[in-house]
């Protein structure tokens, strides 16, 4: 068989710039699908932001640049590699769009991206790398697929080309006014349908429209969003493409994420020596400056600060939790209104509560294979990592059966790995959070359970050869 090949599109991969699951997902991804199957070639391209520029320096090596025209704007692209553990990585500079301190959240976002949209095809050219695939995520790189419909396909060029798009979160869709079409997008009039929703330009929909297959991230999120409750208002697009939307749910990077070898731990443990997880438990008790007390039922959160995150719940139940023989740690940023609530009631119950409004990646590990249980309520939840991380800490998740949590999570009352509660509501969370820490108190069943829920597979293999099989069924369109 000819060799695949796929570009991979994305505004962030972990190693080099990362604010949430996006990240993880295009830091695993595209190595997992060139295990699975060596017939793929995966290349990966994402903009060039100033922390890569500061931190690869060094490895970075030119391969060409050129002009991009963005519509009146005729502007620089330069495109740059380096080779990361067996991935390939392209970047497009312009230290104009990207070399700034955050990655997202400025005025000109829309253009920013627009233009790196646009910047894919002309990298194509620079990397003489012609794809059959061009895989891409989230609105960001929506414009991707656009422009490989209307401005190319439509005109006879990038015939084969296949487009895949992935919607990580539909609740950020790219929305911009009109004047955004003529003055960044650059493209026909006649093409104003294609990426108009509601009186805007909505550059999700576009992507949705164009693709030839949209996936998301979990069996279950594919089912919710043709739903009003979960769609964002994209609903009637979802259901009139449904045809061609599919559900894979993500894998996790079990070699990074691995208690057994993880450098971010004290005590490394695994299934077999599990009793080193109880030490790690009293070293981030001491750390934290909670009691250290190994017959306290530790409980943390790992989030973004957001209401989809469900901490509205947390919120309201919090005295009722702390009832209960536990302590709390949250870990996280987000909204001000969340930060000092939280702030707020580590200061109500000292010794008790730890809130540490930061996001830290070897913090976080600590707190994954610390605690003994693992809350996340969310409202909505396309995947969701963090309860795969803290099962393969063996840390027992309390979940709330939405999207990816759904399909990950099943209750210990079904012979499950972890404690499920079905309604958005914060009694129900509650009876389930005092259920898992009765279990608690019940040391060799809990500790049976955090075992098995540690043996579970939560790896990309089975999904990279999802992602395979979804390739091999366009390419035979
Ligand atoms: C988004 C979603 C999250 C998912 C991640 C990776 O951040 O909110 O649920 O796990 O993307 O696909």
């Amino acid at each position: 068989m000819a060799q695949k090949k796929i570009l991979y599109v994305t505004s962030e991969c972990k190693g080099f710039a990362v604010t949430g699951g996006l990240a993880e997902v295009a830091g695993s991804l595209p190595k997992a699908i060139m295990t699975a199957n060596k017939n793929y070639k995966v290349k990966v391209l994402m903009p060039l932001y100033k922390t890569i520029h500061e931190n690869y320096s060094s490895e970075l090596s030119l391969v060409g640049s050129t002009t991009v025209v963005l519509a009146w704007r005729s502007v620089y692209c330069g495109v740059y590699t380096i080779k990361k553990d067996d991935v390939e990585y392209y970047f497009i500079d312009n230290k104009y769009y990207f070399d700034r301190d955050q990655l997202y959240g400025y005025y000109d976002d829309g253009e920013r991206f627009a233009y790196f949209s646009k910047a894919v095809f002309t990298a194509m050219e620079i990397m003489k790398f012609y794809p059959d695939f061009i895989h891409t995520n989230d609105w960001h790189t929506a414009l991707v697929n656009v422009y490989l419909d209307i401005l190319y396909k439509k005109q006879g060029y990038l015939m084969d080309i296949k487009s895949i798009f992935t919607i990580h979160n539909i609740e950020y869709q790219g929305i911009y006014d009109k004047f955004f079409l003529e003055n960044v997008v650059g493209i026909d009039e006649l093409y104003t349908g294609i990426l108009e929703y509601n009186g805007l330009i909505n550059l999700m929909k576009g992507a949705i429209v164009c693709s030839d297959v949209i996936t998301t991230v979990s069996p279950r999120y594919a089912k919710e969003i043709s739903t009003t409750a979960y769609a964002c208002g994209l609903e009637h697009i979802i259901r009139t493409n449904n045809q061609k939307l599919i559900g894979i749910i993500n894998g996790i990077d079990t070699e990074f994420y691995n208690p057994l070898t993880d450098k971010a731990l004290k005590y490394n443990f695994d299934v077999d020596h599990f009793s080193e997880k109880l030490e790690n438990k009293k070293e981030l008790q001491k750390a934290l400056g909670l009691e250290v007390n190994e017959k306290v039922c530790l409980i943390s959160v790992v989030s973004r600060l957001v209401q989809h995150k469900g901490m509205d719940l947390i919120l309201d139940r919090f005295q009722d939790i702390m009832q209960e023989n536990i302590q709390f740690i949250l870990l996280g940023t987000g909204e001000k209104y969340y930060e000092d609530k939280f702030r707020e009631f580590a200061s109500w119950y000292p010794g008790r509560v730890s809130t540490l409004i930061t996001f830290n990646n070897q913090l976080s590990k600590r707190i994954y294979a610390g605690s003994d249980l693992f809350l996340m309520p969310s409202k909505m939840e396309p995947c969701g990592l963090s309860q795969m991380i803290a099962s393969r800490y063996g840390t027992i998740p309390i979940v709330r059966a939405t999207g990816g949590l759904f399909d990950t999570i099943r209750d210990y009352s079904n012979d499950g790995n972890g404690f499920v509660f079905k309604d958005y509501d914060s009694y129900k969370m509650l009876e389930k959070i005092k259920e898992a820490v009765h279990l608690f108190q019940n040391q060799e069943e809990f500790v049976k359970l955090a075992q098995k829920v540690m043996s579970v597979d939560f790896t990309w293999n089975k999904s990279a050869k999802e992602y395979i099989e979804m390739y091999q069924n366009i390419s035979k369109k």
